[in-house]
C-alpha cells in the first residue's frame, strides 16, 4: 500500500521533475502533515529530510540508551519445575495472541504469565479471550479443553513504566522465582508518535525492567524488534547484529525506538 501512494505521488505531483522519492517515502513520513510538508520541501528544491532533526534524534537515541542500560538485578530464591514458565507480554496483540495460542498447546510449558493492561484480572482474562478468539485461534476457550488452559495462562495487570513493571511485590518476587523465558512484545506500533514522547521513553524503561526481572529469574529473554530499527542501513547485507549506529535506523520515532530497545537488550548478554 505505501509503495503504492508512493508510485501515485511520483506520477502525479513530481511528474515534471527528475526527483526519485524513496521507497520508505509514506513509511518514514508517519502522518500526512509530515508528508506533506516533505513534499513541498522536496518541490521547492529541498532535501529529503531535515538532516538538523537526524542529529537531534541521534543524539537523544544515545542518551536514551544510557539512560537504561543499567540493570541492578534482584536475589530471588528460584523455583524450577520440569515445564517452562513464560512471562508473555503484548498477549493481547497481533502477534502475542498467535505465541499465546502456540504456547497454550505445546505441553513444553507449564505456565505463561500474560501482563496486560487491564482494570482487572476479569476484564484481562476477557480482553485475552476475544484478542484470540477475534483471530481465529484457539487457547484458552478451546472446547473440552477449556479448564486446562485457563489454569495456564495467569492474567497479571501491569504497567510497564512503573517499577516492578506495575506488579505488586508479591506477583513480582513470583514471576521472578518461577519463570525460564521472557518474551517481551508490547510496544505502540504507532508511526505518528515521536521518539521524545512519553510514550517511547516508557516502552523502553518497560523492556528495561522486563530485563532485569529476566536478569534475576536467570532465565531466556527475547525481544520483538523490527527490521525498521536498521532499514536505514545503506549496506546491501544486514548482518544479524544490534547496529552500534542511530543512521540505520528509518526515521520514525517508532523505529528510532526499536533501535534503542535493542541497544538496550544487548545489555542482557553482557
Ligand atoms: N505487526 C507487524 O507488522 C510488526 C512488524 C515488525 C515488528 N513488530 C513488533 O511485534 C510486536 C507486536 O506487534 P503487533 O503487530 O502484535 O502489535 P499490536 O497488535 O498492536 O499489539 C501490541 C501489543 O502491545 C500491547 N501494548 C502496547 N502498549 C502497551 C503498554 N504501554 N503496556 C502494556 N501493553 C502494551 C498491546 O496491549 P493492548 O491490547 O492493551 O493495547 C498489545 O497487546 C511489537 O513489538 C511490534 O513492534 C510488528
Amino acid at each position: 500500500m505505501c509503495i503504492q501512494i508512493k508510485k501515485l505521488i511520483q506520477s502525479s505531483i513530481l511528474s515534471d521533475t527528475s526527483i526519485k522519492l524513496p521507497e520508505s517515502l509514506i513509511y518514514d513520513s508517519g502522518n500526512v502533515q509530515a508528508l506533506a510538508e516533505e513534499l513541498i520541501r522536496i518541490r521547492n528544491g529541498g532535501k529529503f529530510r531535515d538532516s538538523c532533526r537526524d542529529v537531534d534524534e541521534w543524539k537523544l537515541m544515545r542518551e536514551l540508551i544510557e539512560r537504561h542500560d543499567h540493570f541492578e538485578t534482584h536475589n530471588v530464591d528460584l523455583i524450577r519445575e520440569n515445564r517452562e514458565v513464560v512471562v508473555l507480554t503484548g498477549a493481547t496483540g497481533m502477534l502475542g495472541s498467535h505465541i499465546l495460542s502456540e504456547l497454550c498447546h505445546n505441553n513444553r510449558f507449564g505456565k505463561m504469565h500474560c501482563l496486560l493492561r487491564g482494570e482487572s484480572e476479569p476484564i484481562c482474562r476477557e480482553l485475552l479471550t476475544r484478542a484470540l478468539r477475534k483471530r481465529k485461534l484457539s487457547g484458552l476457550y478451546e472446547p473440552g479443553n477449556a479448564e486446562a488452559l485457563e489454569e495456564k495462562t495467569v492474567c497479571l495487570l501491569c504497567q510497564l513504566s512503573e517499577l516492578h513493571l506495575g506488579l505488586s511485590d508479591d506477583e513480582w518476587i513470583s514471576i521472578v522465582a518461577e519463570s525460564t523465558i521472557y518474551i517481551h512484545t508490547a510496544w505502540s506500533v504507532n508511526f505518528s508518535l515521536p521518539l521524545n514522547s512519553v510514550e517511547f521513553e516508557n516502552h523502553i524503561r518497560g523492556a528495561h525492567d522486563v530485563i532485569t526481572a529476566a536478569l534475576s529469574s536467570k532465565a531466556r529473554f527475547f525481544f520483538i524488534s523490527s527490521t525498521a530499527a536498521v532499514s536505514a542501513n545503506p549496506s546491501a547485507t544486514i548482518t544479524e547484529e544490534v547496529s552500534l549506529d542511530p543512521s540505520h535506523a528509518s526515521p520514525l520515532g517508532y523505529s528510532r525506538s526499536k533501535w534503542v530497545a535493542e541497544r538496550v537488550s544487548a545489555g542482557f548478554t553482557e
